[in-house]
């Protein structure tokens, strides 16, 4: 595969297809851009130009209902003409190539393609093959990464907590599966968390995770100890060839969050759920939007950081 950088000679974004090895400077800047379009948010002033006369192209080839929305949401508050490809209606259901649909697509003069996909390195492929100009946005790609996500995780920790340094977080549920997972521990690396931590039975934990500078525990009541996040994971049932685990029930009363396991966490801790949820797996389901759940804010923020990555791609080159 051809190497693809996501910044330009200058430092600027060009691309963006995973948080690993993005500097904290890009990182910061991209969650304070966020929070400006936040800010005026409030103020009553929703709609930008800078990506007027824009064409970007939404092409996801999974399920989404967040991640599709607010990549569409964020482009039109952008000013941006949209284009959602519905791929089960498109002509990859007859056999095109994803090489083909891209140059196909391009030759629709699009500046800005969002993909989803289920295989791994598939935002890197297009980005690879993409004509000089033509900016990737990888919104999921098998397991491998999901930094949209990962920076709406970031946003969500730094407006409540007030800060990314020095904090304890744990993430809890199907790390094998989760582009969510490895994204989110990137950027938290990044702007120096003190401690993360990943707490799963030994199934769905993936070999090697030790590498990126983490630490695996099995029994979810000691890795929850003392934390300031808590970061569920849903099980990706449709990941799952094999047979991961004993039973649903079994997964909740040994890693789901519980009634009695909230009330041990500290005072201030918050819950985080990237979506879709399992009610009564992950999460008792009365908690899903209880007091220290910040799952709609994550929602919300979402829009806000896919206009700051946006803006910062294509409205600098406007
Ligand atoms: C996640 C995804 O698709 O990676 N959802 C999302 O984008 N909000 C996580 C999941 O599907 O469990």
């Amino acid at each position: 595969m051809i190497a693809v950088s996501q910044l330009d000679a200058e430092g600027h974004l060009q691309h963006l297809l995973t948080l690993e090895g993005l500097p904290a400077a890009t990182l910061t800047d991209l969650l304070d851009h966020a929070d400006h379009y936040l800010d005026a948010g409030r103020q009553g002033d929703k709609k930008h130009s800078s990506l007027l006369g824009r064409t970007v192209i939404n092409l996801f080839f999974e399920a989404s209902t967040r991640t599709r929305t607010t990549f569409e949401l964020a482009a039109k508050r952008l000013s941006a003409d949209v284009l959602n490809l519905q791929v089960a209606a498109s002509s990859t259901s007859k056999g095109e190539t994803l090489f083909d649909t891209l140059k196909t697509l391009e030759a629709m003069q699009a500046d800005m393609f969002v993909i989803r996909h289920d295989a791994s390195g598939a935002a890197h492929f297009f980005a690879a093959h993409a004509a000089p100009g033509v900016a990737i946005l990888n919104a999921g790609d098998g397991r491998h990464a999901h930094p949209t996500q990962g920076l709406l995780d970031l946003l969500t920790v730094r407006q409540r907590m007030g800060r990314i340094a020095g904090l304890k977080v744990c993430l809890v549920g199907d790390i094998l599966h989760s582009r969510v997972a490895r994204s989110a521990i990137h950027g938290l690396r990044t702007l120096g968390a003190a401690e993360i931590r990943v707490a799963a039975p030994p199934t769905l934990i993936p070999a090697g995770i030790d590498a990126l500078g983490v630490q695996v525990f099995h029994d979810v009541d000691a890795a929850l100890s003392d934390v300031d996040v808590v970061m569920l994971l849903r099980l990706q049932k449709e990941r799952m060839l094999g047979a991961f685990l004993p039973s649903l029930g079994e997964f909740h009363r040994d890693y789901g969050l519980t009634h009695q396991r909230a009330a041990r966490l500290p005072e201030h801790a918050i819950v985080m759920h990237p979506g879709p949820i399992n009610r009564g797996v992950e999460i008792e389901g009365d908690m899903a939007y209880g007091a220290r759940s910040v799952i709609l804010e994550q929602v919300n923020n979402g829009i806000a950081v896919r206009m700051a990555v946006m803006d910062r791609i294509l409205g600098a080159r406007s």
